[in-house]
């Protein structure tokens, strides 16, 4: 049974890639996307979006921009990571389709028709938006999965911040303490598992193809970024990660907590999860702490090219190479 979803998202690098997974997946019916400022401003993330559309033969799914600027914080974007078109310098040629506003309104006409899902990639400005002009109507939602965030982790904008919650800690605020969804933080706790290593970059080289080698050029960009940044080898791929827990959730595991962030101060967008009930309130998200990266991978790779299954068992299976 399809579930109808649909996807909130800045992109970005490793938003792509989740757009790619989501469209190549059977269990998703992804009915629209919305985008939000964050890795770039929106209108170039909506661009971006329509070029993974347009490489995905998908331009049937219509894009709509939401909000541009956070709830109360400046706009800082991570063009240093992303590139200043988003898509790592490649600079692709615009799609010529239409781009949509209404992002948020689109969000809740879809929420009172009942059925569907969010899965949010970016900062949650939409989404809180969503939830100030109707809450009755946003809590018809049926779940959130949302990648941002981390518990235990360190963050990647500052010792405790993660990229998304840090953008617009209010808007994060909001959705917390107003949202009756449930709700799942995927978090850095176990996205920083999943790393597209040289090894699995030259397999998605090897298997070839357009969208091989869209993935190859857009991800370069984001290699380097990675190795100046923290000496990773390879680029950690956090939003796929979201896209593949919310089709099986068997890839991670984790618990409920009481959630709550910083808004302001040293410690801006630090998630707070109150794993000792502290606070002795009621729990309203679930955190994810535990990620089989490998069967991440098996299942993101085989998706993407599907007519490449059976090499990608063999490879991903031997040891040898040493993919993951
Ligand atoms: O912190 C990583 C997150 O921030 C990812 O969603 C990335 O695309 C950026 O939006
Ligand atoms: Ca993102």
């Amino acid at each position: 049974m399809k579930r109808k979803v649909i996807i909130d998202c800045d992109p970005g690098i490793d938003d792509s890639l989740a757009l790619i997974l989501a469209l190549n997946s059977p269990e998703l019916d992804v009915v629209g996307i919305t985008i939000v400022s964050g890795n770039v401003k929106a209108e170039q993330g909506a661009k971006n979006a329509l070029k993974v559309l347009k490489l995905m033969k998908r331009e049937d799914i219509k894009v709509y921009i939401g909000e541009e600027v956070p709830l109360v914080r400046e706009l800082i974007t991570a063009q240093d990571t992303h590139g200043e078109d988003g898509l790592g310098e490649t600079n692709y040629k615009e799609a010529d389709v239409e781009i949509n506003y209404g992002g948020v309104d689109f969000i809740l006409e879809n929420a009172r028709r009942g059925d569907i899902s969010v899965i949010a990639l970016g900062p949650l400005t939409n989404l809180a938006k969503a939830i100030g002009r109707d809450e009755e109507a946003f809590n018809m939602i049926n779940e959130i999965v949302s990648m941002g965030g981390a518990f235990k982790s360190h963050g990647n904008c500052s010792q405790v911040a993660e990229f998304n919650y840090w953008v617009d800690p209010h808007g994060v605020k909001e959705v917390f303490e107003k949202s009756k969804v449930p709700f799942s933080m995927v978090g850095l706790d176990v996205t920083r598992e999943i790393i597209l290593t040289p090894n699995l970059i030259e397999l998605i080289k090897q298997i070839g193809g357009e969208v091989a080698e869209f993935i190859v050029n857009i991800t370069r960009f984001y290699v380097d970024f990675h190795w100046e940044q923290e000496r990773t080898l390879g680029c950690v791929i956090n939003d796929p990660l979201a896209v593949a827990y919310f089709i099986d959730r068997s890839i991670c595991e984790g618990f409920t907590s009481y959630l709550d962030i910083v808004t302001e101060g040293i410690a801006i967008g630090q998630t707070l999860v109150d794993v000792g009930e502290f606070y002795r309130k009621e729990h309203n998200g679930l955190v994810l702490t535990k990620v089989d990266s490998k069967k991440f991978m098996k299942i993101f790779l085989e998706r993407i090219f599907k007519d490449n299954k059976k090499d990608i068992e063999i490879v991903i299976n031997n040891e040898k190479y040493g993919l993951i």
